[in-house]
This record gives C-alpha cells, structure tokens and sequence, in this order.
C-alpha cells in the first residue's frame, strides 16, 4: 500500500515496524454499553494496563478524562455511535469531527460497520467517508466488522465484512477469529486484528490469541478478556507474549498465573 508519510508514521506506531505485530487494549465499550463490567472507573482499569499495550482504543471522553495527556502512547480513537444496547445497534454515525481528532493526536480512527444489518449502508458510507477525510490528514482508519444478532461469525461473513472494509479503502480491520481463518487473510489486503469477545476462561483467550497471530492477524484488539479477568495485567502480559515474543499458550498461561500471584498447578503423574 503506498502512503504518506504521515499515515505511514501512525500505522507504525500501531503495527510495530520491528515484528508487524500489534497489541491493542480496547476500552471503548461504554460508547454503546454504558458503564461495562471492569470499566465502571475507566481510569483505575486503564492505568496499570497502559504499560503493556502498544496502544490503546477508546473514545474521547474517556480518553480526556481518564487518560494522562503526557502518557506516550498511541491513540486508537473510537470515532462511531450514537446508539445504545437498549436500540438498533447498527444505526452509528461519525461522531468525532476529523479536527478533534487532529487535536487529541490520535494515531487512528476506529468505525463499526454493520455488514448485512438495517443500517448497512449508511455504515459502509460512513467508513468511506472517514476514509476520504484521514486520508487529507494521514490519519488511518480501522474498520470494526461489528457482528448483527443473526450473523453467523463464520468465515464466509467475516471474510465478506473485512474485504469490503478494505475495498472502501479502511488501513486496518478488526474482526472475529473464526474457523478457516487463513482464507480470511488470504482475501483481505490489509492487516487484521483480532477482537477479544466476550469473557471466556483466561486459557481460552490465550488459545484464541495464540491462533489469531500464528494464522496470519498482525496481533489482538482485547478488552474484556483482560479487563475482565482476575489478573488484568497478567492477562495482558500474557497476551503481549504471545503477540510479540511468539510463546506457546502454556508458557502465556504461565505468566498469566505467576502475576496472578497463583503457584502454577503441579503436572500430573
Ligand atoms: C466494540 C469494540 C470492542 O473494542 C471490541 O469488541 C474489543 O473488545 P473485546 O475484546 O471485549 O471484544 O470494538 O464494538
């Protein structure tokens, strides 16, 4: 992909330029969710998490207020909403204007497109439309393939949701890891990044993780499965060697469990 300067500068600071690989720590649930689960006080979840990403999606009010301006670290912004659990989910809008974001120095834009949902349309055109205004500025643009209530996340619809937030000309997707994940990448042109999803067992998550990056995603968007979990920052320390230091999901686990401060289980026999 050829690009400016300044769009390639940001996407460096996502996708680190030393091993293509990226850790992301979302924390923009509460734009349809409210107060989420482990997020109630954003800036207690955030803080000892923050050393440990590469960098961190979230929206602006939660940046401004519990975010310190001086931590160095890229901004993922999340830039769609305007719904709410308790209505149509897919009904987003652009809600950050190009010139906050320029202001709160953000590295990327995120969106939510609702692929085979009511508002499908006016999603798609609104990624094309931020796409269109990043691209002025060199502010790339990360496609969320949000899942309807009726979508299957299999790869058939994941694959058709992230070739066309690529197709509209999106810098990043994130999406769901899914059987036949490869075929996925293979059919998508840009980078992908893997969503966490709901809380699963802290073995799961790094399973999933650890599939993602060795089936061809640039690394994980992961929220819940680490602010959620009863060590966040042994999860996210765990996540991060997986990502980026290629460890097995035992050895991950390992390091999940010693920050948790647990003896490791004893093998059998
Ligand atoms: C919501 C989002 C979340 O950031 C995304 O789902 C990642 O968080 P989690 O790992 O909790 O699924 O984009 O639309």
């Amino acid at each position: 992909m050829s690009m400016n300067w300044g769009m390639a500068n940001r996407l460096a600071r996502i996708i680190k330029p030393e091993d293509g690989r990226a850790v992301m720590l979302a924390v923009d649930h509460g734009y349809f969710l409210g107060p989420t689960s482990g997020l109630e006080e954003p800036r207690k979840t955030i803080e000892p998490l923050i050393p440990y990403a590469d960098s961190i999606m979230l929206t602006r009010g939660v940046l401004r207020t519990s975010v310190d301006a001086r931590a160095d670290k890229p901004v993922v912004l999340r830039v769609s909403g305007g719904t709410s659990i308790l209505k149509e989910l897919s009904n987003e809008d652009i809600t950050v204007s190009i010139d906050d974001c320029i202001r709160l120095n953000v590295s990327a834009m995120a969106l939510s497109i609702f692929v085979g949902s009511e508002f499908e349309k006016e999603t798609l055109v609104s990624l094309a439309k931020l796409v269109d205004e990043g691209e002025k500025y060199g502010i790339p643009v990360l496609a969320v393939t949000a899942v309807g209530k009726d979508m299957a996340r299999d790869v058939r619809y994941l694959g058709l949701s992230c070739r066309i937030a690529a197709e509209l000309g999106a810098h990043i997707v994130k999406t769901y890891y899914c059987d036949d994940f490869e075929q996925l990448i293979e059919s998508c042109p840009i980078p992908v990044i893997i969503a966490g999803g709901k809380k699963t067992p802290e073995m799961e998550a790094l399973e999933l993780a650890h599939n993602a990056v060795t089936h061809g995603a640039v690394g994980v968007d992961m929220g819940r499965n680490i602010f959620q979990s009863d060590s966040p920052v042994g999860m996210i320390k765990a996540v991060r060697a997986i990502v980026h230091e290629n460890v097995s999901v035992k050895e991950a686990y390992k390091i999940y469990e010693s920050a948790k401060g647990a003896k490791p289980k004893r093998a059998a026999g």
